[in-house]
């Protein structure tokens, strides 16, 4: 098997990379990334460079895209812009890469017929009232609200016409907020561990009542490769953890296996349509191909994360000072 991972240098795809690397040892890995500010050589390192090799081109750049699609058995695409908050200050990027860039893989697709997984977000079904018993189904109607969730939605929207329209073989994956090693700093969770290891307090937009449904990045990464496996092509999976906590919970508790006051953080400026609530209902993925996360209890897993940021300065530093000046800029 050889396999195309677009976006294999960020959080989510190096996660995927080391996984399939030590799950399918047989298969070889193409990471296939741009490395923009989330992409990171230094996410693969340890990895034989016979069984993972690094093509640094962007998604959009047709020829180089068919030529890397031509020559591989399937294609799983995590590229993207993927911050919403860069998304507010600068949205054409994502209509970019999110959008264009997912065309032209669905043409490359299409031409030389393989396989296609398409990784996405919950948030293209916008949120959900803090009361509200439902949960995300795949048969929620579409309500993205930034300018990153609705570039996800429609990148969405363009696999399914190429499956219905082209016949392509290709399933759809909306997975729910992802932490753990290898994430970017101008995330939520990295964010405030790094911002306490430096001496300073956690940072909640409004009053940190948002509900996020987390995940750690290993089950998605299980969820994915299941999918890619034995998914029904034309499907749409959601995948999810049941983990769904408040913002100012999950402060409260980074700061609390930190040995600090639960209570010291700091309210700053909300976000401009931030969504209120995610939630995932799993039972497609559980009862269809027998899937369930392993990290079950958030408390380790965010344990672990920050224990990993802890260990791996050298790593996130150099992304710190220009993150925090980006976000002074707008006030949060
Ligand atoms: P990330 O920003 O950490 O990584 C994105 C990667 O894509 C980087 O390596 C970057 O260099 C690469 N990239 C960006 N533009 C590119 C282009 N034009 N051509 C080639 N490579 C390009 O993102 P992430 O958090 O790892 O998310 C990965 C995927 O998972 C995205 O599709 C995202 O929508 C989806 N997702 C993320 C979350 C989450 O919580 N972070 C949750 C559900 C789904
Ligand atoms: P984020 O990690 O940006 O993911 P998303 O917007 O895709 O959910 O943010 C997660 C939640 O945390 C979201 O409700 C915004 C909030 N947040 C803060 O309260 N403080 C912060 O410093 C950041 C970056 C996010």
């Amino acid at each position: 098997m050889k396999i195309v991972v677009t976006g294999g240098a960020g959080f989510i795809g190096s996660n995927f990379v080391r996984y399939l690397y030590r799950e399918r040892p047989s298969w070889h890995i193409a990471v296939y990334d741009k490395l923009t500010y989330a992409g990171d050589k230094r996410n693969l390192e340890g990895l034989d460079g016979d069984r993972v090799h690094l093509i640094e081109a962007d998604i959009c750049d047709e020829q180089k895209i068919d030529r890397a699609v031509a020559d591989c058995d399937m294609v799983v695409h995590f590229a993207a812009e993927s911050h919403n908050d860069n998304s507010l200050h600068s949205p054409w990027p994502f209509v970019e890469t999110n959008l264009v860039g997912t065309f032209r893989i669905l043409e490359a697709v299409r031409k030389h017929n393989k396989r296609l997984h398409h990784v996405s977000t919950d948030e293209v079904y916008g949120d959900l009232a803090l009361d509200d018993p439902a949960k995300f189904t795949p048969d929620t109607p579409y309500n993205p609200s930034s300018p990153y969730s609705s570039t996800k939605a429609g990148s969405d929207l363009l696999v399914r016409a190429w499956v219905r329209s082209f016949g392509i073989q290709a399933t759809i994956s909306n997975c729910s907020n992802n932490y753990g090693p290898y994430q970017h700093v101008e995330k939520f969770i990295p964010r405030q561990i790094t911002e306490i290891l430096d001496g300073r307090r956690p940072k909640l937009y409004g009053s940190g009542e948002n509900v996020r449904d987390w995940i750690h990045t290993e089950d998605h990464s299980s969820g994915v490769l299941a999918i890619v496996e034995h998914g029904r092509s034309g499907e749409t999976y959601l995948i999810g953890a049941n983990g769904e906590k408040s913002n100012k919970e999950v402060v409260e508790l980074i700061l609390e296996l930190m040995g600090k006051d639960p209570k010291d953080y700091e309210c700053v400026n909300d976000r401009p349509g931030h969504d209120l609530r995610y939630a995932i209902d799993t039972t497609t993925l559980h009862d269809e191909l027998g899937w369930s996360p392993i990290y079950t209890d958030f408390r380790r897993g965010l344990s672990k994360t920050i224990d990993w940021y802890r260990q791996n300065e050298s790593w996130w530093r150099l992304q710190k000072a220009e993150t925090e000046a980006k976000y002074q800029e707008i006030g949060r």
